[in-house]
Parts: structure tokens; C-alpha cells; sequence
């Protein structure tokens, strides 16, 4: 278990709350990581009694919990634990109330899933009201800003009340178990890392497709786009975990430190290695013109990007990112495709293909490494490619079935004081001065997404982005 702790979640009425953090803590509580003295304090505007409150937790976690992991008794303990204070995060309402129910002699975690216009507000009145003791530990949500100006005002709203040791900047991305394996493939074992540069990587490419679209999110989300929706946070920590160099420790800041060298080294985007696109209505549902409420959107629901590195392990390879909603299938994977062998002293080479490592991240998590080998039978020294194929639920079995989901063990890491998978300021901030100029420059160009038919693979203008450099997107299947 960890630490006896006292967690206030901000917003705990909301959306985030409901669906990921709330039912989050439940499972943790079931797997007995919380011990019975821990308190979890939802705070919100809304008038609740306590009662109330857990009736509202519990129908939440009816909702979002699997059937299986669904226990009455687990879940009146866990009910117990929770109370509620009605508080006015810009006024004064609730504070001295919160004061009192929080303890200064256990661990202390509050959580920000309110709008980050309310973050600055929120931190004052928990210094202010000394209700945060100096050990405390915030946590905040994305959109941690929309652009560099704005982030950097939202870093020094809270540095101004908390060091950054303390802050805890979520991108649940990083809580993906697959995704901190990439961290185990690349630096556990002696295999890849050789062959993890230029001079053996022809390119990279790095792809996370949905099928959801933006349904009840437009008013965000025609604000945003992919770009700050997906690329400057969750795409960005893809990349960087891929290109980093290895960490001397894997420790909170050595591993951020090398984060934050490769986001320091992208190069600017440019205008022709960029494809926006917006989906179409169509299977029964509307396009997003209908979903954003905005028929003069110009909001990409889709991007590919070409990048460039400029460091001496990436200089001349290649990495192509996309992202988009309204897809063909509900699909994340990295691939890391080699160079041809320098000569090849067969004959044949109908079947011949560069070695490709593919990383799935989600759904059926695993590991692919597609090799050369002769095709069997007697007709000579033919070569064809066979995957190494490696499902992770087939290798690990029932060990997988537990595995906790992102939220789950992000905030179990805040309890326990653990930065390594959460952005550091500096970080959020080097992303965005790197996101402000690319969109810039469409908004300057005036620059329109090109249509897309939902259940696709997206524009077709995304596959000349490869075609032109004689390489060809993976396929989403
Ligand atoms: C969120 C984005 O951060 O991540 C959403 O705001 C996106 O638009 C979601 O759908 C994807 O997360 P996951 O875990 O479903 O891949």
C-alpha cells in the first residue's frame, strides 16, 4: 500500500472526475493499495451533502467500473473514505471548511480537474488558507495552455505558490503501461540500442488513431485540434521516449533532462511536411462541421507531420507522426523501420523488405520484428519477411489482467512522491515553442484541413507525405 494520504480532488463533480479519477482510486482500493486511514475529498461548486456525494461516486463507478471488478463490499469501504466540501474556488466559500477536514501530518494531494483559468486561484487560496503544507503535491490536468504564452503563465501562477517539485503535470500518455515499456525495450535490453540511430534507422513512424470523434467536446475541442489536442502532449512524449538518449538513472529528472534535449532539437516544421484534415459526416453520423458546431471551422480533426531531429543520433531520419479522429480502427503503434543490409549476396530478391520493429501500444499491446528468412521448400535461396510476432497478454498471461490503467497508477505516483512520468515545466513549455510557430504558420497561410471520409485512414494528401520520399505509411487496419 501506499502512504495514509488525504487526496482533494477539485472538480470532483466533473467529467474527468467521474469517468477516471474517482473510479481510478476505487480500483486501487480494491487492489488494497489504500490503506482504510486515507481520505479522498471531493470539492466542487455544486451544494452536496456527503451522502450525496458517494451516491453520485458510487453510480460513477456502476458506470465506468468493468462488471467483473464491480464488488458491493469494496465499495462501501471505499465510500467511506470519501467526503465533500462545496467550496468557490475564486471566492471564499468552502476554504475554511476544507482547512479543517484536510490533516497536516499525512501525505497531501490535490488534484486541479477544473479549467486551467482556475488554477492560479486554486493554488492561492490552498497556501493562502494553509491548507497545503509544504510537502503537498499538486496535480494538473491538460490543457496545461495553448500556447507558449499561455503555458508560461500558468507555470509561474503556480510556481508562485508551489516549487516545482510539487507540481505534478499529467499526461496520462505516460501512465500507459505500454508505453513505459518502451522505456524497458530500449535501455533493458543490449539488442536495439546499437542500431538506434541514423546510420541504421531509415525512419520512424508514429501513429495514434481513433475512431471516436469529437462528439460533446466541440466546444473544446474547435479550439484546439490534434495538434494541441494530441501532438504537443501525447505524440510529443512518444517521440521523446523513442529518441531520448538513455537516461544515466531512471530517475524523475535525469529522465526529463533527456526528454527535453530532443523536444530542444526538433527542427521547424515545414508548410509542405504538414497535412490537416477534418472528417466528413457519413455511418450515420455527422462530420465535424456538425459535431464543432462551427461551419467555418478550420480545426484539424487530423494532422501528419514529417520531423526532423537535429542531433548527431537522429540527423537524417525521418520521423512521421499522425494522429486523427473518425478513423478506420482504434490504433496506436511505433515503428522503427531499418536500413537495408549494405549488400546483399543473394540473387533473389522478390521478397526482400527493410527489417521494421513495431511497438503496439494499443489495443493487444506487444511487439513485432519483422525479419528476413528463407522461404522453405526447394526452390533455392528465396527470401521472404515473417514477423516475430509477441502479444504481450499471450507472453505475460493473467499478470496482464490486473494492470492498472493510466490514471490509476499516475496518481498512485503522486502519493508516492514520483515525478519520472509526469512533464516538468520547462518541458510542457520547450513543446509548445515548438507547436506555436507550425500552427502559426497555417493560420498565417490561411490554410483550410482537407476533407476526410470517416472509417479511412484519413486525407489522401497524408500519403503523398510518404509516397514523395518513396516510403509508405503503415496500414491501419
Ligand atoms: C485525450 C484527448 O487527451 O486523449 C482526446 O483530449 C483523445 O481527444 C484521448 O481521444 C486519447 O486517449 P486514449 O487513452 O483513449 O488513447
Amino acid at each position: 500500500p501506499v502512504e495514509v494520504f488525504d487526496l482533494v480532488i477539485f472538480g470532483a463533480t466533473g467529467d474527468l472526475a467521474r469517468r477516471k479519477i474517482l473510479p481510478g482510486l476505487y480500483l486501487r482500493w480494491l487492489a488494497g493499495q489504500i490503506l482504510p486511514e486515507a481520505r479522498v475529498i471531493g470539492a466542487a461548486r455544486a451544494e452536496l451533502s456527503d451522502a450525496e456525494f458517494r451516491a453520485s461516486v458510487a453510480a460513477a463507478i456502476a458506470e465506468y467500473v468493468p462488471p467483473a471488478r464491480q464488488d458491493a463490499a469494496a465499495l462501501a469501504g471505499f465510500l467511506d473514505r470519501l467526503s465533500y466540501v462545496a467550496i468557490d474556488a475564486t471566492g471564499d466559500k468552502g476554504w475554511a471548511q476544507l482547512r479543517a477536514v484536510v490533516r497536516p501530518d499525512v501525505v497531501q494531494a490535490f488534484y486541479f480537474s477544473v479549467a486551467p483559468t482556475l488554477f492560479g486561484a486554486i493554488a492561492g487560496r490552498l497556501t493562502a488558507h494553509g491548507i497545503a503544507g509544504p510537502e503537498a503535491r499538486i496535480v494538473v490536468e491538460k490543457p496545461f495552455g495553448r500556447d507558449l504564452a499561455s503555458a508560461r503563465a500558468l507555470n509561474a501562477a503556480l510556481a508562485q505558490h508551489f516549487a516545482e517539485s510539487q507540481i505534478y503535470r499529467i499526461d496520462h500518455y505516460l501512465g500507459k503501461e505500454t508505453v513505459q515499456n518502451l522505456m524497458a525495450v530500449r535501455f533493458a535490453n543490449i539488442l536495439f540500442e546499437p542500431l538506434w540511430n541514423s546510420q541504421y534507422v531509415d525512419h520512424v513512424q508514429i501513429t495514434v488513431a481513433e475512431t471516436v470523434g469529437v462528439e460533446g467536446r466541440g466546444v473544446y475541442y474547435d479550439k484546439a485540434g490534434a495538434m494541441r489536442d494530441m501532438v504537443q502532449n501525447h505524440i510529443m512524449q512518444l517521440l521523446c521516449l523513442i529518441a531520448m538518449e538513455p537516461p544515466y538513472h531512471f530517475d524523475p529528472d535525469a529522465v526529463r533532462d533527456e526528454k527535453l534535449k530532443v523536444i530542444r532539437a526538433l527542427d521547424p516544421v515545414r508548410p509542405e511536411d504538414i497535412v490537416r484534415g477534418q472528417y466528413l459526416a457519413g455511418g450515420g453520423k455527422g462530420g465535424y462541421l456538425e459535431d464543432a458546431d462551427n461551419r467555418n471551422s478550420r480545426t484539424e480533426s487530423y494532422i501528419a507531420l514529417k520531423l526532423h531531429i537535429s542531433n548527431w543520433r537522429w540527423k537524417g531520419t525521418p520521423f512521421y507522426l499522425r494522429t486523427g479522429k473518425r478513423l478506420r480502427a482504434r490504433e496506436s503503434e511505433i515503428a522503427i523501420t531499418f536500413r537495408e543490409p549494405p549488400h546483399s549476396i543473394f540473387d533473389d530478391h522478390s521478397g526482400w523488405r527493410e527489417n521494421v520493429l513495431v511497438i503496439r501500444l494499443q489495443p493487444d499491446e506487444g511487439m513485432n520484428l519483422k525479419v528476413m528468412i528463407k522461404e522453405p521448400g526447394p526452390g533455392g535461396m528465396r527470401l521472404v519477411q515473417v514477423p516475430l510476432d509477441m502479444s504481450f497478454a499471450e507472453a505475460l498471461g493473467e499478470a496482464l489482467d490486473d494492470v492498472p490503467d493510466a490514471y490509476e497508477r499516475l496518481i498512485m505516483d503522486v502519493i508516492r512522491g514520483n515525478q519520472t512520468l509526469f512533464m516538468r515545466g520547462d518541458e510542457v513549455e520547450a513543446a509548445w515553442a515548438w507547436t506555436d510557430p507550425v500552427i502559426g504558420g497555417w493560420e498565417a497561410r490561411g490554410e483550410k484541413p482537407q476533407p476526410y471520409e470517416p472509417g479511412t485512414s484519413g486525407p489522401e494528401d497524408a500519403l503523398m507525405l510518404m509516397h514523395r520520399d518513396n516510403r509508405r505509411w503503415r496500414e491501419i487496419r
